[in-house]
C-alpha cells in the first residue's frame, strides 16, 4: 500500500515500516529479484538501476533510515 503498512486478507504482505529485515540490503535485493512465496519476481522486469533506486527507497523510507546504499553494480553481483 502507498504507506508501505503492508495488508492481511486474501494473503499476508508484511508491512516495510520499520522493517528490522530491510537491515541487510542483501536481503531486499534478493527478494526483489527473485521473489519469495506470493512476492513475484521482478528481476527480468527491471535494471540493475531499478532494483537499486527501488531498495534504496524503501530502506530509508516508511521510517527505515539504514543509509548503507545499494549500487547497480551490487544488484549485478546478486543477479
Ligand atoms: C518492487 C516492488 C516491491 C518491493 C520493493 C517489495 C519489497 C518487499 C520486501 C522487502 C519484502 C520482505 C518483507 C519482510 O521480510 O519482512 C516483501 C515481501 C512480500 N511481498 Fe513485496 N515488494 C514489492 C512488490 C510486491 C508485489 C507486487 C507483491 C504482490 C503482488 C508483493 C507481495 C509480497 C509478499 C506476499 C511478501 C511476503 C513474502 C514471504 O512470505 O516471504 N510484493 N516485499
Amino acid at each position: 500500500m502507498s504507506d508501505g503498512k503492508g495488508a492481511v486478507g486474501a494473503g499476508h504482505y508484511p508491512s516495510l515500516v520499520r522493517n528490522e529485515a530491510l537491515k541487510s540490503n542483501g536481503y531486499a535485493v534478493s527478494l526483489v529479484l527473485r521473489g519469495h512465496k506470493a512476492m513475484p519476481p521482478f528481476g527480468r522486469m527491471l535494471s540493475d538501476d531499478q532494483v537499486a533506486a527501488v531498495v534504496n527507497y524503501i530502506r530509508t523510507h516508511f521510517d527505515n533510515d539504514y543509509t548503507d546504499a545499494v549500487t547497480a553494480q551490487d544488484v549485478k553481483d546478486a543477479r
